[in-house]
C-alpha cells in the first residue's frame, strides 16, 4: 500500500442536483477532511478554454490545457461555499451557471481530458481524509475508497433544487429550461464511453427525492462510522 492509499476517501457520486455537492461539503467540514469538487475541474477547464479561445472540438489542445491549469479550492467556514481559483483568478460564480455545466459535460466526454485530470484529482488525497464528489469518483478515480455513495433523485426534483439554488444566487432561471438541460446533460453523461455516469458496483445507492440534506448527511456519516470500525 502506498502512502496516498492509506488516506481514507469517501466518494459521493451522482447526477446534477442529487445533493452530492452540499452533502459532500457538509461531511468534509464535519470530518475535517479535504474536499474535491471534481465537477468544478471540468467546469473550470471550460472557462480556461473560453479564455484561451480554444474550441471545444480541439481535443489535443483541451487535454494540454487540462494538464497546465492551476486550480485551487478553499472551503468556506459555513460549509456551503467553495472559492475556486483558476490560474490565480476567483471564478466560483462563473462556474455555477448552466452554460458552464453544459460546456463541462462536452469536454468531460473526451478521454484525453479525463486522463489529464486524473492526476490532479489524485493529488487531493491527503491526510486526514478526502471527500470526493463527482460522477466517477468511486468507479474510476478512487476505486479503493473506504465508502462509496451514489446519490440520485428524479429529474423534476433535481431541476427544482437547481432552480432554488440558482435563484438564491441571483441568477435569472427558467424551471422548464432547467429540466430540459438536466435531462440533456444526464443523457450525455450516461451515454459517453469514457467513465459514463453510473454507480460503482460496490456503491451504496441513496434516492434523495424524499430526503432532506441533514437526513442524508447523518445517514452517510453513520455508514462511514461503521466502515471505519470494521
Ligand atoms: O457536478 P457538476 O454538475 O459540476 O459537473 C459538471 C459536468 O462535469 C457533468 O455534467 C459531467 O459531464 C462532468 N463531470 C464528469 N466527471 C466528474 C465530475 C463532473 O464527467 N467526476
Amino acid at each position: 500500500m502506498t502512502e496516498a492509499n492509506k488516506v481514507p476517501v469517501l466518494t459521493i457520486d451522482g447526477p446534477s442536483g442529487s445533493g452530492k455537492g452540499t452533502v459532500g461539503q457538509l461531511l468534509a467540514q464535519r470530518l475535517g477532511w479535504h474536499f474535491l469538487d471534481s465537477g468544478a475541474l471540468y467546469r473550470a477547464l471550460g472557462v480556461a478554454a473560453d479564455r484561451a479561445q480554444v474550441d471545444l472540438g480541439n481535443k489535443a489542445a483541451l487535454a494540454r490545457l487540462a494538464m497546465d491549469m492551476d486550480i485551487r479550492f478553499t472551503l468556506g467556514t459555513d460549509g456551503d461555499c467553495v472559492d475556486v481559483m483558476l490560474n490565480g483568478e476567483e471564478v466560483g460564480n462563473v462556474l455555477r451557471t448552466e452554460e458552464s455545466g453544459r460546456r463541462a459535460s462536452i469536454l468531460a466526454a473526451i478521454p484525453d481530458v479525463r486522463r489529464a485530470l486524473l492526476q490532479k484529482q489524485h493529488s487531493f488525497r491527503q491526510l486526514p481524509g478526502l471527500v470526493a464528489d463527482g460522477r466517477d469518483m468511486g468507479s474510476t478515480v478512487f476505486p479503493d475508497a473506504l465508502l462509496k455513495i451514489y446519490l440520485t433523485a428524479s429529474p423534476e426534483v433535481r431541476a427544482a433544487r437547481r432552480y432554488k439554488q440558482l435563484k438564491e444566487k441571483g441568477f435569472d432561471v427558467n424551471l422548464h429550461r432547467l429540466l430540459d438541460e438536466i435531462r440533456e446533460r444526464d443523457a450525455r453523461d450516461a451515454e459517453r464511453e469514457a467513465s459514463p455516469l453510473k454507480p460503482a458496483h460496490d456503491a451504496c445507492i441513496l434516492d434523495t427525492s424524499q430526503l432532506d440534506i441533514s437526513g442524508v448527511v447523518e445517514h452517510v456519516q453513520g455508514l462511514l462510522q461503521q466502515r471505519r470500525l470494521r
